[in-house]
Order: structure tokens, then C-alpha cells, then sequence
């Protein structure tokens, strides 16, 4: 080895189940993702993380998380939903929601479920080009989604995949 040859450490990527303990960062993504007050409550999302039939993935590099899913469903139920995706704005558009979607809807096979369902604000571009790319179709629309959640106001769609 010469001089110029440096040992890099290996920064290992990871996608695993949330803790609790989380809680602080996965929100602080929210927020970011969400600014005002069109995202979901440090309650909310205590609420879905920890609720039995909750799914919550973080993607990690090292020890920094920069993105999180979250999944509902229920007992003995066919149909997953999609809650959200959030990404780090500072590390978006570089193949994590891709990959944290994929996996997520792997472990919803796995648990039983055959449908992934999910519902996007109609003006949100990006998550509707991430969805149709991965085999999401158009469900039906929804008037007054994120108005009736006291999430913003809006039109949301749903969509939907098969996971068979
Ligand atoms: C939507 C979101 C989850 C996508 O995650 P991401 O890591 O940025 O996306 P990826 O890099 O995995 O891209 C996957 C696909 O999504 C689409 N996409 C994502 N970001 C895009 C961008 N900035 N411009 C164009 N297309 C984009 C593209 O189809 C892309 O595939 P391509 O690279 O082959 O064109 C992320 O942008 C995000 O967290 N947004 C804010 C929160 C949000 O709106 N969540 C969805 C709630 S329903």
C-alpha cells in the first residue's frame, strides 16, 4: 500500500424497522418534507409508528436516518395502505424512496397482504412519478383528502398495486 492509499471505512445503508426512540428524528424529516402545518403531529406519528399494525422502516446511513415509511393494515386483511414516505429533502432523488417502496412492499407480502394502497396529494409530482414508475394505478380521486385530515387543503388521489 502506498502512502496515497487510504483504508476507507465502510459506511454501511440500511433499511430496518423503527424504534420508538426514532420518534425525534423521523419527525424532524416530516417536517422538513411538510413545512407549515401541512404534515403529520409528533403525536400522529407516535400514534402510527407504535400502533400494532404499523410497519415503520427507516432508511440509515451509519447512524443518520434520512428516510422513513410507514405502513397500516389490518388483521387478516389483504389490502396494506401506504400512510407516508418521507425522504430527506437533503438526500432526495437518489434511489432511497425507490428502495425503501420495494421494501416495504415486501414486507407486506410477507405479513400476507396482496394490495398496496395509497393516497398523494394530486399536485405532488414527484411521489405520483415514484408510484406509477413502480406499478401504482390510478384508484379513484378523492375531493378535500388533506382538508378533511387538517392536512393542508386538496385533492388527493388513490392508487393502487397489486402485490401478487
Ligand atoms: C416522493 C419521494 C418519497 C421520492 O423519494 P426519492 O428518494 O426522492 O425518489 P427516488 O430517487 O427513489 O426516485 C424514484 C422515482 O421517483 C420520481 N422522482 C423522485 N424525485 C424526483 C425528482 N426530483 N424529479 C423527478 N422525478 C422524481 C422519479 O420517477 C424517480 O425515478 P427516476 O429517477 O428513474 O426518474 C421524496 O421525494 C419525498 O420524500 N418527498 C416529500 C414527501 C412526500 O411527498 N412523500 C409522499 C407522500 S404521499
Amino acid at each position: 500500500m502506498t502512502i496515497n492509499e487510504k483504508i476507507k471505512p465502510v459506511i454501511l445503508k440500511k433499511i430496518c424497522y423503527a424504534k420508538l426512540n426514532h420518534i425525534d428524528t423521523i419527525f424532524e424529516i416530516e417536517k422538513k418534507c411538510f413545512p407549515g402545518t401541512n404534515g403529520y403531529s409528533k403525536n400522529q406519528l407516535l400514534y402510527l409508528i407504535s400502533h400494532t399494525n404499523s410497519i415503520c422502516l427507516i432508511e440509515k446511513i451509519g447512524k443518520i436516518v434520512r428516510a422513513f415509511l410507514i405502513i397500516n393494515y389490518k388483521k387478516n386483511c389483504l389490502l396494506g395502505r401506504i400512510i407516508t414516505i418521507d425522504v430527506d429533502p437533503l438526500f432526495q432523488n437518489q434511489g432511497i424512496g425507490l428502495r425503501l417502496l420495494e421494501r416495504g412492499e415486501a414486507t407486506m407480502k410477507q405479513r400476507g397482504m396482496r394490495w398496496s394502497q395509497l393516497e398523494v396529494s394530486e399536485t405532488n409530482k414527484f411521489a405520483i412519478a415514484l408510484y406509477k414508475k413502480t406499478g401504482y394505478i390510478f384508484k379513484e380521486k378523492i375531493e378535500n383528502y388533506y382538508e378533511s385530515m387538517q392536512q393542508g387543503t386538496g385533492d388527493a388521489i388513490r392508487m393502487i398495486k397489486s402485490l401478487y
